[in-house]
């Protein structure tokens, strides 16, 4: 006779079994929503999600799904999800503590503050956007195993699933097929050797993307950990690309990286506490500036969309980015205010210029006056013990530097055009950047990621995060707005189209969708408004406690984004 303990044991193995099989590489539902009451993740791919899903239901916390989710999105998502780049992981833990891992890209031994000018002095972007030398030292596998320590599966079992995926590959997406077709030309420009992103026909739904030396790379980093990748047979093929295309990275670049666990960023809005990101990334602060710029306003008085409301959202947009181009860099480099740009007495100061119904100017705004000297991807994630993770990686551009390490089968990122390098001139998100943030060897370079846990009473609330470059805290700043002060549904907060200043341009870039009678009142009042591309992908959770858990996960309507609970 089964003992009732054993009869459930036998149940549950069942619908794990069940659900393992449920997920289907080749024929997969992309979910926008989802409301559950145990976990959730939510992520750009609906494979990754499950993959996550499936760490939390086989006992794993929130810890086991973030990194089991990256190494899936390093395989299904190869746009940003990866092995090659670099990411930042904000996680609140259910006793209450706050943790972050940076595991940013570093820049290499031999790079130097001038390496992307020509002998004239005129920038060369494109050596620091595509290709080998555009790449940082990767930072995700050492990010990987900082996590580790907080996780309860072995990495063989959050590892299992990227393999099998990247060995028996997976069907791609409609949007997946179409960005895989349009960067064909750059993948056959800026490899020596054929690439699995390419085959002779053009993509389309449903195809397999089948990537056995990714496979081979990640089967040697769940063999041998950290140093599968940072050392041996991994690294010997990161140097020999490197040699093949004049890149930089060398064996001891590779061999000193290391994650860094640092304190985050925290502050109180309207007695919500917001867990954020402090420097090497600038979101966190930009984060801190914008709500302490618009703090002591009704904003929802204002209402949703209405003029007056965007209005103080873009100026306070203008002066936090203004005085990012001017101050914010790596703080292990250099002295960065921190203290003094975010301090109440100096955010409330930054506005006493504010006209209502009066464009501001980025001639007048520019950063304060100090006393003292596509593409990236978000994962949210909440597990039953109330264990939060909010987490953004990226290769920074589309597919990164568009080099595959040959042999390893992953892409490398081209993480060094975050850096300013040249003082005044615009990145790949047109943000400009000063010596603060030029570049140095091992100098980690100024990022706008943005992950973020708001907590309630103490406990998780909302976690959130997003792509989309320099636009990465204006869409977290207007997400929680929208959930804080304006009353949307978390549904409408991630899909309500939004809106963008960095000081330069000096123009509000909105999107596609963006109200036309809301866009003509900015336009009177003298802001010069430019429609734009979608602006951020945002992954949201949203836990209510009342009567009981229940956890809204959604995924942004504007990619391929999927949320997956239980
Ligand atoms: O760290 C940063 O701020 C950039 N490398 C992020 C790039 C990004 O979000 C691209 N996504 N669309």
């Amino acid at each position: 006779m089964y003992s009732k303990k054993r009869l459930l044991l036998v149940l549950f193995c069942c619908i794990s079994v069940l659900t393992e099989a449920q997920i289907n590489p080749r024929q997969y539902r992309i979910q926008k929503k989802i409301v559950c009451q145990q976990g959730a993740v939510v992520s750009a791919h609906a494979l990754a999600s499950e993959t996550g899903l499936l760490m939390l239901k086989k006992g794993g916390n929130a810890f086991d799904a973030a990194i089991a989710t990256q190494l899936a999105l390093a395989v299904v998502y190869p746009g940003a999800g990866n092995i090659g780049g670099g990411g930042f992981l904000v996680g609140h833990m259910a006793n209450g503590k706050n943790i972050v891992i940076d595991y940013r890209e570093t820049a290499p031994a031999k790079a130097h503050k001038d390496m992307y000018l020509d002998s004239a002095g005129k920038p060369i972007s494109k050596l620091s956007q595509d290709g080998h030398l555009s790449a940082g030292v990767p930072g995700t596998v050492a990010g990987l195993f900082a996590t580790l320590k907080y996780a309860r599966l072995p990495f063989k079992t959050l590892i299992a699933p990227a393999i099998e995926l990247a060995a028996k590959g997976f069907a791609v997406t409609d949007s997946q097929a179409a960005s895989l077709n349009r960067t064909r030309q750059s993948f056959l420009a800026l490899n020596r050797k054929a690439v699995a992103f390419v085959r002779n026909s053009d993509w389309k739904k449903g195809d397999i993307l089948v990537q056995p030396e990714l496979a081979a790379t990640l089967r040697r980093i769940s063999r041998q950990g950290v140093k599968g990748f940072y050392a041996g047979e991994t690294a010997r093929l990161i140097v020999e690309e490197m040699n093949a295309g004049q890149g930089i990275i060398s064996y001891e670049d590779l061999a000193r990286y290391k994650a860094k666990e640092r304190v985050a960023m925290e502050f109180l809005y309207k007695g919500y506490r917001i867990i954020t990101l402090p420097l090497p990334s600038s979101g966190g602060i930009l984060l801190k500036q914008m709500f302490g710029m618009i703090s002591g306003k009704d904003m929802g008085a204002f209402g949703f969309h209405s003029a007056l409301a965007i209005q103080y959202m873009v100026e306070a947009e203008r002066r936090a980015y203004a005085d990012r181009a001017q101050y914010l860099g790596d703080a292990d480099f250099v002295k960065v205010p921190v203290k003094k740009l975010t301090s109440n007495d100096y955010l409330q100061q930054r506005m006493n210029d504010f006209i209502p119904g009066k464009a501001g100017s980025s001639q007048l705004s520019k950063a304060g006056t100090i006393a003292e000297s596509e593409e990236t991807t978000h994962i949210s994630i909440i597990d039953k013990d109330g264990n939060a993770i909010s987490v953004t990686t990226t290769l920074n551009g589309s597919y990164g530097s568009k080099t595959v390490v040959s042999g390893a089968g992953f892409l490398l990122n081209n993480e060094m055009d975050d850096f300013s390098i040249k003082e005044g001139f615009p990145n790949l998100y047109g943000v400009t950047g000063s010596a603060a943030n030029a570049i140095a060897p091992h100098k980690r370079m100024l990022s706008s990621m943005t992950p973020t846990i708001v907590l309630k009473n103490n406990r998780p609330y909302l976690i959130v995060g997003s792509p989309g470059g320099s636009t990465i805290p204006t869409s977290v700043f207007q997400t929680l707005l929208n959930i804080i002060d304006f009353n949307l549904t978390p549904e409408e907060a991630v899909n309500q189209p939004k809106f963008h200043h960095q000081w330069l341009p000096d123009q509000v870039e909105v999107e596609p969708d963006f109200p036309e009678g809301v866009k003509k009142q900015l336009t009177d009042m003298g802001y010069r408004v430019n429609k734009r591309d979608p602006i951020g992908r945002v992954e949201l959770i949203l836990v209510r406690e009342v009567f009981g858990r229940f956890i809204t996960a959604i995924g942004d309507k504007r990619g391929d984004d999927s949320a997956a609970g239980y």
